[in-house]
């Protein structure tokens, strides 16, 4: 955590002359859709509202740009930004105007014929190959769509794409509101936390979070640790961990490090006691809690248990700092949703600064109708854990190199 995030240092949206200008902002549209292809939470796209709005209040022409899923440079309407238009149209209550592509003559035209006050929405970036592989003519074809780049999309700050870092290289680049947003919120986290520092983490793999594990243990006083990574960490402490996914090799090796990594940094690492445990991952199995060092053969553990519950829960209840990444169980069951729903309740009864972030745990604090109490609810997944890292973040170096 050993990054600078002073917002001050970098050029805002709020210092720029944008009236007439046509501004061209990168958002974060990344949407999770549902099994039949529509929107499932809006979040995001709500969380983009204030830069547009300003910008459209200040009269500048706003082309958005975003990505929408992985579609590796190959055109899949089920990932157009075609609906996502719609929805943020009925969100500012104007036209949002689509476009069926992000570069090139009718794109060109298009942002042309748009006048001060206009929205329009470009098509997914990731239509094109050469967003991901931040190429440089690409970065330039988007740039020339544009008097000013702002940079909005903190959910994917730390891809270095055309999109969200290439393009500043050829216009002036300044951050957005919830770009700064995000940055105060979790800067807090970085810069000196009011202590104790609480950290809860969940989710599948360790190897997935190894970078962010090892930040937090040398700098938060306890991590607390579920999900399905617990069992990895279980198995390095030498638990039977019957059917429970684990990630051997690689995996408990990592987990052995960073229980000897809290030892020196004196962070309270601390584990599930039990667990809750069933023959398969489906709804109605026969259900039981057993002791999380001892889980028989043939059963997974698929949640934390009571007891575990309380511990961390009272964790929790002492911090004035808590950051929370992943969920403790599988909470889309409802036989597994106690651990998750535990959390939730005790991170938003804490009366300190607490912050969320990760698209599951995120997703469990709305399922668990606490997302008001908690204090910054992060639009970033990745993003966020990046930052905690103290990894360099491509969209914000972009931004501090740009030409001005
Ligand atoms: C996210 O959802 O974490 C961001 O939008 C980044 O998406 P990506 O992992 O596909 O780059």
């Amino acid at each position: 955590m050993s990054m600078s995030l002073d917002v001050h240092e970098l050029p805002s949206v709020a210092g720029e002359q944008v009236a007439g200008k046509r501004v061209l902002v990168r958002v974060d549209f990344n949407v999770p859709l549902d099994d039949d292809g529509m929107i499932a939470d809006d979040t995001r796209i709500a969380a983009s509202l204030p830069t547009i709005e300003y910008l459209v209040q200040e009269d500048a022409t706003v082309i958005l740009m975003s990505h929408l899923g992985r579609p590796k440079g190959v055109r899949d309407e089920r990932l157009s930004l075609h609906q996502v238009a719609d929805r943020l149209s009925e969100l500012l209550e104007r036209p949002v105007g689509f476009v069926h592509d992000c570069v090139g003559e009718e794109v060109e035209a298009a942002v042309r014929d748009a006048n001060p006050g206009d929205v329009l929405l470009l098509e997914n970036t990731r239509f094109h190959a050469e967003d991901s592989a931040n190429d440089p003519e690409f970065a330039r074809q988007l740039a020339r769509l544009g008097d000013l780049f702002v940079n909005d999309a903190f959910g994917t700050v730390h891809r270095a794409n055309a999109s969200t870092a290439g393009v500043a290289k050829y216009i002036p680049a300044v951050t957005g509101f919830l770009l700064e947003r995000e940055l105060q919120q979790l800067g807090h986290l970085v810069d000196a936390p009011n202590r104790p520092f609480t950290c809860i983490v969940g989710g599948l793999k360790v190897t997935d979070k190894i970078g962010v594990l090892e930040s937090l243990v040398s700098h938060a006083d306890a991590v607390l640790v579920g999900g399905a990574m617990a069992f990895t960490f279980l198995k390095a402490k030498g638990a039977s961990t019957g059917a429970s996914f684990v990630e051997d090799g690689e995996g408990v090796e990592l987990a052995r490090r960073i229980i000897e990594l809290a030892e020196e940094e004196e962070c309270t690492l601390m584990l599930p006691v039990d667990v809750v445990v069933a023959p398969k991952l489906a709804e109605d199995q026969e259900t039981q809690v057993v002791p999380a060092d001892a889980i028989p053969d043939g059963l997974m553990g698929l949640d934390i248990g009571p007891r575990t519950r309380m511990l961390y829960e009272a964790r929790i209840a002492d911090a004035h700092t808590v950051f929370w990444n992943g969920p403790m169980g599988v909470f889309e069951i409802e036989d597994f949703a106690d651990g998750t729903r535990a959390i939730a309740d005790a991170v938003a009864a804490n009366p300190g600064f607490t912050v969320i972030g990760g698209g599951d745990s995120v997703a469990a604090a709305n399922q668990f109708r606490v997302a008001e109490r908690i204090g910054h609810i992060s639009t970033g997944g990745g993003a966020s854990l990046a930052l905690l890292e103290g990894e360099a973040l491509p969209g914000i170096e972009a931004i501090r190199e740009a030409p001005q």
